[in-house]
């Protein structure tokens, strides 16, 4: 198990064992992660910033903004970005502020705007672990969902003996590795996602396309590459990047070849997502040189292009799962009904253009999945990351576990 293409917020406070976070730090990134360090005011007492950016690669977030040039650091940013907030060592009062909502510092705040899990290992001396404030605030924290990693028991800072120590870096890591471990639903699957829109010609210069970005299906197959699937990602003209270890990409342009590559793709996959706004249509004729300006009209013929989405349903095999997309304007949930029926898919996913906030171009969406069994099921607006998660659980959680 790697922690490859997982990105860890690491958080860290005014403790003594903050100089083991940097041990920590080494082990997530050897292991693949990407680790943005988030440090309080006291942290960086005790540990220097420069340290630990020289690990990560990354400068460390610690004031709401950069001192003289107005950079602003969005915690919510960091919220949306992160697949796990760790948060090593903690204090006392770090705890007491997380349990409590006083988000006094860009840790906290980072902290009430995580969408990822969260997983605390606090640090602090024997009488203050004991002191019932923070056993309640841990009691707190773990009705809030979040994963204590208990301090060992041993020599403390101040030489005292008891419970307190931070766990040693060796075993937080193997916590973070079992934790993802248990998350690697989609482990041993193969899953083909199109994303994107599809360029059809004119001419050299000119094309028929839309306005999709692609960053639905971008975030599908991220998503499912960290659950541990193996995702072939065909993808029209997009200004998007990706790299994960289990995402090969195949860039296309047209329908055609966005056609091509998902049937030759197909046969061996467990499931496909079709989230691509492929045309329906493409010039009759392709021009071989530009198209000059004329006083008559210019008539283009379109002809149809072929159905992707249809033709994998034909060629579907009874245990292969076809999810599509239906982004409709008007009477959307009989159409989508239609669609599922007429392409043999097992689930449709409804984007509609009138909420705002969904579809094309944002980074947010608000979907609504329906099964072919005509089951519907409405979600929040949520970011496309969340809505990516969301699809997955409902359409491939009936997947057995393989790990
Ligand atoms: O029929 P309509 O284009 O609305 O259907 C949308 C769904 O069909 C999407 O999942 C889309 O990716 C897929 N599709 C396809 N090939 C086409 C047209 C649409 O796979 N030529």
């Amino acid at each position: 198990m790697t922690l490859q293409g997982k990105h860890i917020v690491l958080g860290i406070t005014g403790s003594i064992a903050a100089y083991k976070a940097a041990s920590l730090a080494r082990l997530l990134i050897k292991s693949g992660a990407e680790v943005q360090i988030v440090i309080t005011p006291a942290g960086k007492e005790f540990i220097t910033p420069v340290t630990l950016s020289a690990l990560t690669g990354k400068p460390v977030v610690s004031e709401f903004f950069t001192a003289n040039d107005g950079t602003w650091h969005s915690h919510v940013d960091l919220g949306q970005w992160a697949d796990l907030m760790l948060i090593a060592p903690a204090t006392a009062s770090t705890l007491g502020k997380m349990a409590n909502g006083v988000a006094d510092n860009m840790l906290i705040t980072t902290y009430m705007s995580m969408k990822a899990p969260v997983m605390i290992a606090p640090a602090m001396d024997l009488d203050m672990f004991a002191h019932p404030a923070t056993t309640r605030n841990i009691e707190i924290l773990r009705s809030y969902g979040n994963i204590i990693i208990e301090p060992a028991s041993g020599e403390l800072a101040s030489h005292l003996i008891g419970k307190g120590r931070m766990e040693e870096p060796e075993n937080i890591f193997k916590a973070v590795e079992d934790f993802f471990a248990k998350q690697q639903t989609l482990a041993k699957k193969k899953i083909l996602i199109t994303a994107g829109p599809s360029y059809e010609k004119i001419d050299p210069v000119r094309f028929i396309g839309n306005y999709s970005s692609g960053k639905m299906g971008f975030s599908l197959a991220e998503e499912c590459a960290n659950r541990g699937a193996e995702v072939i990602l065909v993808t029209g003209p997009v200004s998007l990047t990706i790299s994960h270890p289990n995402i090969t990409r195949i860039d296309v342009e047209s329908a055609e070849e966005m056609y091509n590559a998902s049937l030759k793709a197909f046969p061996s996959m467990d499931a496909a997502i079709l989230c691509a706004a492929v045309a329906d249509f493409r010039p009759a004729q392709k021009y071989d040189e530009k198209v000059k300006r004329g006083e008559d009209l210019l008539n283009i013929s379109l002809v149809p292009n072929k159905d992707i989405a249809a033709t994998l349903g034909k060629m579907k095999k009874a245990s292969q799962l076809l999810i599509g997309f239906a982004l409709e304007t008007n009477d959307e949930e009989n159409n989508a009904l239609k669609k599922i029926v007429k392409k043999n898919l097992d689930y449709i996913v409804l984007n509609s253009l009138n909420d705002k906030g969904a579809g094309f171009k944002y980074d947010t969406n608000k979907i609504a999945i329906i099964s072919k069994s005509g089951i519907r099921k409405d979600f929040e607006l949520k970011s496309k990351k969340e809505v990516a998660s969301d699809i997955i659980d409902e359409t491939l959680s009936g997947f057995p576990i393989l790990v």
